[in-house]
């Protein structure tokens, strides 16, 4: 297996710089459309074992990635807790129960890992041995605060005002979901690194509409109690964990002291700045902005170049997309983005 992914994380030597991509798997490749219409919706490809672990696989097989993540969404989680998750084509997730008062929140019910959500560990399971070892598998779960936002707003959102309504007026009522989030994320996560997961990352996509006090009360706090009740320690290994507030750039002092490992980067800011203010405590993952795909071989490959000079140490950045994929990128530019990496980073 490669090795050098893990190794960035844990700050160990690595022969280059290792890369994987948010969204890898998904609708820019033309094998992962073919699969989605197969299912037929995506939530049908989430909940199906055998097709979570072909799309999985497609980006492993096409380009030279030093990690593979699970095909599943974050919103899993409030589908397992009955608030009736439906995609609308073009629109994103909505919920036909969302969350708007204290009785919806105490109504909540903690799902079962080992039944409800027993199809991601399957997946998981099904990938780990498909993976045979070429790659780590990455494990996932969305922050308390970005599963809340959807929940709450009950789908995507322009302005936050319900979620950003409810933290305001009622803090108690928004600190007893965030909790219940967090303990169910605790169990999710801890299930996945038993099914076979080599990492763990945390996705907070929308911590960063935050000001600063409230992204440490309501964001930063719950990720902290998922790090500290994580199992990082399975089968002999370290399993690290990566945080990623998306828009974040302003807090990763605080965020390197949550215990986690790595730190994801949007490309707002610059990696050489954002090593020095983090010093030696975590790595750090990122952060190509993901429009440079939509540039020549040239571009992308000067811009690779950029990004790795930021960066001082031999280990400790996974290099990445500061935010997912889009779906009308040309796949060979991601090649180019793969294999350009490993070219200038290559160690003698
Ligand atoms: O990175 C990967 O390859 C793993 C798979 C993955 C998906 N979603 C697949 C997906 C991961 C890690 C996610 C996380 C996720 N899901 C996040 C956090 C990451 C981020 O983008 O900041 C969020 C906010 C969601 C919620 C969600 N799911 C949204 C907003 C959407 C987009 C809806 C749309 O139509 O664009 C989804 C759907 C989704 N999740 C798709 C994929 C490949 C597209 C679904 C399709 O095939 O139509």
């Amino acid at each position: 297996m490669s090795f050098d992914y893990i190794n960035a994380l844990l700050k160990k030597p690595v022969s280059r710089t290792p890369i994987w991509v948010m969204r890898q798997a998904g609708r820019y490749l033309p094998e992962y459309r073919a699969t989605r219409k197969k299912a037929g919706d995506f939530l049908t490809l989430c909940k199906s074992p055998d097709m979570a672990c072909e799309v999985t696989l497609q980006p492993i097989e096409r380009f030279d990635l030093d990690a593979a993540i699970l095909f599943s969404d974050i919103l899993t989680i409030p589908d397992a807790m009955d608030l009736g998750l439906y995609f609308t084509e073009g629109e994103g997730p909505k919920f036909s129960k969302p969350i708007r008062r204290l009785a919806d929140i105490d109504g909540l019910v903690k799902p079962d890992i080992g039944s409800e959500l027993s199809y991601v560990t399957d997946a998981v399971s099904l990938i780990k041995k498909s993976l045979n070892g070429r790659v780590p598998l990455i494990g996932f779960t969305g922050s308390p605060w970005t599963l809340a936002t959807y929940m709450v707003e009950g789908g995507s959102s322009k302005n936050f005002s319900k979620v950003k309504g409810l933290m305001y007026e009622n803090p108690s009522h928004m600190h007893k979901l965030l909790d219940k989030l967090a303990d169910t994320i605790i169990d999710y996560l801890n299930g996945q690194i038993e099914a076979g997961v080599d990492s763990v990352m945390v996705f907070d996509t929308w911590g960063g509409l935050l000001n600063k006090d409230s992204y440490e009360d309501y964001s930063l706090r719950y990720m902290e109690k998922i790090v500290k009740g994580v199992n990082r320690h399975h089968d002999g290994k370290i399993i690290p964990i990566t945080l990623f507030t998306k828009g974040g750039g302003m807090w990763l002092e605080q965020i390197a002291l949550s215990g986690c490992d790595a730190i994801g980067l949007d490309w707002t800011v610059e990696l050489g700045d954002a090593q020095t203010r983090v010093g030696d405590k975590v790595a750090l993952q990122g952060n190509l902005d993901p429009c440079v795909l939509y540039a020549s071989r040239d571009t992308i490959r000067e811009e690779v170049k950029k990004i790795l000079s930021q960066y001082s140490d031999n280990t400790g950045h996974v290099f990445n997309l500061g935010h997912g994929i889009s779906p009308d990128v040309n796949p060979e530019r991601m090649k180019d983005l793969v294999d350009s990496v490993h070219e200038f980073s290559t160690k003698q």
